[in-house]
């Protein structure tokens, strides 16, 4: 199973056994998310792999379950870096899944200390942003996608034109895409080469609520890109000037695709 499988069968798991992994299969998840490419260059991420016994030392608040481990990713804080961040945490859930071992984000988890310990680049520069548990799952690890609970494809996407096959797989691969509450909050606008992505407003949601949602965005570009990818679609991502100095009542301009 490749990644692009993976987005199709993916679940969270909650339920793990508590047994360890074999160090090859932990160093390749390692190696994994230090190659993938990123979605913003220049902007450092650290991951730090964590067992269950040695959470509790580094995160504060209350656990729903417990995993075998823990993979925390730290970034430097800079313009981009949320959706950065869920876009590379995206793909080793989908590697995760790919290789029948289970994985559950945890928004919710506060650091004891917002900086990694024993870094490996100046650690005052890097802010804690989001982490995943990870392990063998206690039952199945897989779901068929009728079987995810996602919006309709309408109300997600709006399609102004015509578009190829390729554009659709890849617009239904986003709908899948897991995110924080299962909020959902990306809306695509489709328009010939171009996928416009926005980000739902809550006008009750601030603060940490709202940050999250950024580290969905970059989740669903994971999906977008990967399927691009596994269709042999050029892609590029490009901020438009012109959409974003439109003020929407709903929604806020994020990025857009542009497909070659
Ligand atoms: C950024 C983010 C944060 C999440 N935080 C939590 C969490 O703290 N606890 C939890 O049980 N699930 C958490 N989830 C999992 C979502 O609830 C789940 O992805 C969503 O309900 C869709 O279900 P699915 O992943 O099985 O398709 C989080 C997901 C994302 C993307």
């Amino acid at each position: 199973m490749n990644l692009y499988e993976a987005i199709f069968v993916r679940k969270t798991v909650r339920k793990y056994k508590m047994e360890p992994l074999e160090q090859t299969i932990l160093a390749g998840i390692i190696n994994f998310a230090e190659s993938i490419p990123h979605l913003f260059e220049g902007i450092n991420v650290e991951y730090k792999l964590m067992e269950h016994s040695n959470i509790k030392k580094h995160f504060s608040g209350v656990l729903a379950f417990s995993a075998p481990y823990y993979l925390v990713l730290y970034s430097e804080n800079m313009p981009g870096y949320r959706m950065n961040a869920g876009y590379l945490m995206q793909q080793i859930s989908l590697y995760l899944t790919a290789k029948e071992l289970g994985s559950c984000y945890l928004g919710m988890l506060k650091p004891r200390n917002n900086k990694p310990e024993n870094s490996n680049t100046d650690s005052s520069k890097l802010d804690y942003v989001i982490t995943l548990a990870f392990g063998k799952a206690e039952s199945e690890v897989y779901r068929s996608s009728d079987k995810a609970k996602r919006l309709p494809l309408d109300d997600i996407a709006i399609f102004k034109s015509e578009v190829s096959r390729n554009i659709k797989t890849m617009v239904q691969a986003a709908r899948l895409a897991p995110s924080s509450m299962n909020n959902q909050p990306w809306r695509l606008v489709v328009y010939n080469n171009r996928i416009h992505i926005f980000c739902k407003k809550n006008i009750f949601l601030s603060g940490v609520l709202n940050e999250v949602k950024l580290i969905d965005i970059g989740i669903c570009l994971a999906h977008l890109l990967v399927t691009a990818e596994e269709l042999w679609v050029d892609v590029k991502t490009i901020h438009l000037d012109n959409i974003s100095s439109i003020a929407f009542k709903k929604n806020d301009y994020v990025i857009s695709i542009k497909m070659y």
